[in-house]
């Protein structure tokens, strides 16, 4: 039977979230100490460290020269990027307002959509391949406003080219919201686009290539004129103090963050040669921090859920073994979180013992 608290677990690979806890690393608590004072609404100097984190990383993946600085005027700071998406919803679509989505992509965007009172449109992938056509022929039938591109998508892990973006910018009559949860794992961003395209808008989160979840801090990187248009929709004092002055002392020493990037794709590369060798898994190719895998059979997929759950092993499933439906494509999926090692050595042991 499934564990009541998730802190019952001994490996926790089910949320995409890091392993290591940066309040051990810089955090002077002393300076957190004016519970009496409300926050600065606009979170400005949060902004500011968030602007000089993305211009220092974000060039370098600028093939085609197009990145241009990021000014805090360009940000909206949101308690998790789940606000800032519900806050675009609530600015940019109405009552009835159809958005669109790949699927399988992110579960909250359905969510989200239905809190707004609109209805979310799925359009299938390709072999778990965003497909961008499809998206632009949706849009164009449903007149829909908005299309969600989570890149790398969850819980797949695959990306979708900037060129693809592009097509989707040039060819919809829709604003096209990237959503980057895991861009920091990839080496694309679509930050080179927003000069270019008004109708493109960018999520980001602290949640999870920072290790800083349970802050709850996420942000949109738009044109001015977007987040000027999209401020009244964000409660005045969202983020809280607290939250704020931690993750501004975090954020002014991301060398952790920069550690753990680079040996979770070393990971990623070791996992798929390890998980390759094991009978009856498909896995599909990730640019984020975790691996979707196919389980080969029923069977197999239930031992593997009882086997996990034994050995406190938390994996993300997407159906329980009991109401496994053949038409539902993430049917005999799980999505495996890569952290460390030495715990992808742990889950690796339990499922070589299942499978082999
Ligand atoms: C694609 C995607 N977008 C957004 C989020 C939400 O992140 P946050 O913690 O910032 O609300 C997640 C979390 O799992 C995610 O997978």
């Amino acid at each position: 039977m499934e564990k009541q608290y998730r802190s019952e677990y001994k490996l926790l690979l089910d949320a995409n979230e890091m392993n290591f806890d940066p309040s051990n690393l810089t955090i002077d608590w002393s300076k957190i100490k004016a519970f009496n004072r409300y926050p600065d609404p606009d979170s400005l100097a949060l902004k500011e460290v968030i602007c000089q984190e993305l211009n220092r990383k974000e060039s370098r993946y600028d093939s085609d020269n197009r990145y241009r600085p990021v000014s805090p005027e360009q940000l909206i700071i949101g308690t998790g990027s789940d606000e800032i998406l519900k806050l675009i919803l609530e600015g940019l679509t109405e009552k009835g307002s159809v958005a669109i989505a790949p699927d399988p992509s992110f579960s909250e965007y359905e969510k989200l959509t239905q809190l707004v009172q609109g209805k979310l449109v799925k359009v299938p992938c390709n072999n778990f391949k965003v497909d961008v056509e499809a998206l632009i022929d949706a849009q164009k039938r449903n007149d829909a406003r908005l299309i969600f591109i989570a890149n790398p998508n969850n819980p797949t892990g695959q990306l979708i080219s900037k060129k693809e973006i592009e097509a989707l910018l040039i060819n919809t009559d829709a604003w096209i919201v990237v959503d980057e949860a895991y861009a920091e794992f990839s080496q694309e961003t679509a930050l080179g686009l927003l000069e270019k395209y008004e109708k493109l808008l960018i999520t980001r989160t602290l949640s999870k290539a920072y290790g800083l979840a349970a802050l709850r801090i996420g942000y949109l990187i738009a044109s001015e004129r977007v987040t000027a248009s999209l401020s009244p929709y964000k409660m005045t004092y969202n983020i809280t103090g607290v939250s704020e002055l931690i993750a501004l002392q975090v954020l002014n020493d991301t060398d952790y963050s920069d550690q753990y990037i680079a040996d979770v794709k070393a990971l990623r590369r070791k996992a798929f040669d390890l998980l390759k060798e094991v009978n009856g898994l498909t896995l599909y190719p990730s640019e984020a921090n975790f691996i979707l895998v196919e389980v080969n059979t029923k069977e197999n997929y239930s031992l593997l859920e009882k086997a996990l759950e034994k050995n406190a092993i938390k994996v993300r499933y997407f159906k329980n073994s009991s109401n496994l439906n053949q038409d539902e494509p993430l049917h005999r999926c799980i999505r495996l979180t890569l952290t460390t090692f030495d715990e992808f050595e742990v889950l690796l042991s339990v499922i070589k013992e299942v499978m082999m």
